[in-house]
């Protein structure tokens, strides 16, 4: 059974406090001990009753309360990572300047754990000098910052500066909590080692369209390739996500960019891969489209009892991508076989390196079987890394957070 880690959520003063809520709510139903540090102004977005019922936990805001317990460090102390959502601009200006003026001050400055910041604001604000200047300097601490993301703000306007969804603030806090126990207590492992990369993933499965209604698909649901855009993200790299028909949200801190088929992925990553350092082609890429797409839904009626298609090869975007790389540039494939057999299963990982010419090829089994499927839609992953002469360079199985970090390490 896995030991609760303690999370310190530091919410401070700006309308998006109010999501601070789902993301306490799902460290908890992680099996996390979350303590909530509300400053006051925070206290005026989202109320403490609330905070406390979804922590399960007192939540503290005033610095001169439980000082026989000299809890303005023992917070700080006790915890396994803290997370700051939403970080206004003038928090961000505090911490870069090192004040405790305050209990979430005081907690930051008392503590050697990670600390993941989701900031919060308008874009005058995140564009300001200031802010520019006081977040280059928690980058430079190995800070994590997640986000902002572009979108609505809180009132009509829409731009950069709205926080990053709960959903990826939590992968990607866990996915720097993960790597911090796998590194041991202490370590400087949770410091984003990929600062600076440029990190290009394509996630999803393609759909090749038959008709303005049909398509043929597949069961990639883009879970593994988002962990892996999220991951990257925590560990500080710059992520484009070329993203096909994911069944899950797309982070809005990344830049992303939305396909549907083969041909428009193989564009998409063919004008992006330029401008990367490193290429993962998670996504599930169709091998064959229809050769004609029918301009009208197809008719049961006009066609009978038989359909039969005729389809024609995608371009390999994977080989591609290999054979035109740039120096330095390292490029991960992805194969997804349904063989059973462990060794045939490499065996088919080794033809493929080859046939593909990428650095690294992740080989997972993938299957559908009594409606359970293997690898493809699941939350877990299991693979092995094959490098390019075919020897085994890495296994890993477990959350594909998890799973997506040991591929990650590979570049690091
Ligand atoms: O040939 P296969 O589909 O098994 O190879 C899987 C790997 O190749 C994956 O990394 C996938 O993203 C990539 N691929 C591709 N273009 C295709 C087919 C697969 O880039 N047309």
């Amino acid at each position: 059974m896995k030991t609760a880690r303690t999370i310190v959520v530091g919410i401070t003063g700006g309308i998006a406090a109010y999501k601070a809520v789902s993301i306490v709510r799902a460290f908890v139903l992680n099996g996390d001990s979350v303590h909530v540090i509300a400053t006051e102004a925070a206290l005026r977005f989202v109320g403490k009753p609330t905070l406390e019922a979804i922590s399960r936990n007192p939540v503290h805001t005033d610095l001169y309360e439980g000082v026989s317990e000299v809890r303005h460090v023992t917070i700080g102390q006790g915890a396994d990572l803290i997370v700051i959502a939403p970080a206004t601009a003038n928090s961000i200006a505090k911490l870069a300047a090192g004040l405790a003026d305050d209990l979430l001050g005081n907690t930051i400055l008392a503590s050697t754990a990670p600390l993941v910041i989701a900031p919060a604001m308008h874009t005058e604000m995140w564009n300001n000098p200031a802010t520019v200047a006081n977040v280059t300097v928690l980058r430079s601490r190995g800070i994590t910052i997640v986000g902002p993301g572009v979108g609505r703000l809180t009132g009509t306007d829409s731009g950069a500066g709205r926080m990053e969804e709960p959903e990826t603030i939590v992968a990607v806090s866990l996915a720097v909590l993960d790597r911090q126990a796998s590194a041991g207590e202490g370590a400087a492992s949770a410091v984003p080692d990929l600062a600076g990369r440029r990190v290009l993933i394509s996630a999803g499965g393609t759909r090749e369209a038959l008709d303005p209604v049909r398509f043929l698909g597949n069961r990639s649901s883009g879970k593994q390739g988002v962990a892996l855009a999220q991951a990257a993200l925590a560990r500080g790299a710059t992520v484009t996500l070329v993203a096909a028909n994911l069944e899950v949200p797309v982070p809005t801190s990344i830049t992303t960019v939305l396909v549907s088929s083969a041909l428009e992925m193989h564009e998409a990553m063919s004008l992006a891969a330029a401008a990367a350092d490193v290429i993962i082609m998670a996504a599930a890429v169709a091998d064959y489209r229809p050769k004609t797409v029918q301009r009208g839904k197809i008719k049961k009626e006009d066609v009978g009892d038989t359909l039969s298609l005729e389809l024609v090869k995608n371009p390999d975007i994977l080989a591609g991508l290999s054979a035109a790389r740039a120096p330095g540039q390292l490029i991960i494939g992805f194969a997804a076989e349904t063989e059973t057999d462990a060794e045939q299963l490499l065996a088919l990982g080794r033809a493929k390196i080859v046939r593909k010419g990428c650095d690294y090829l992740v080989v997972n089994r993938v299957g559908h079987a009594s409606g359970s499927t293997v690898g493809f839609g699941t939350e877990r992953n299991a693979v092995t890394v094959l490098d390019r002469h075919g020897d085994i360079v890495n296994e890993a199985s477990g959350s594909k957070m998890s799973v997506a970090n040991c591929i990650l390490d590979l570049i690091g």
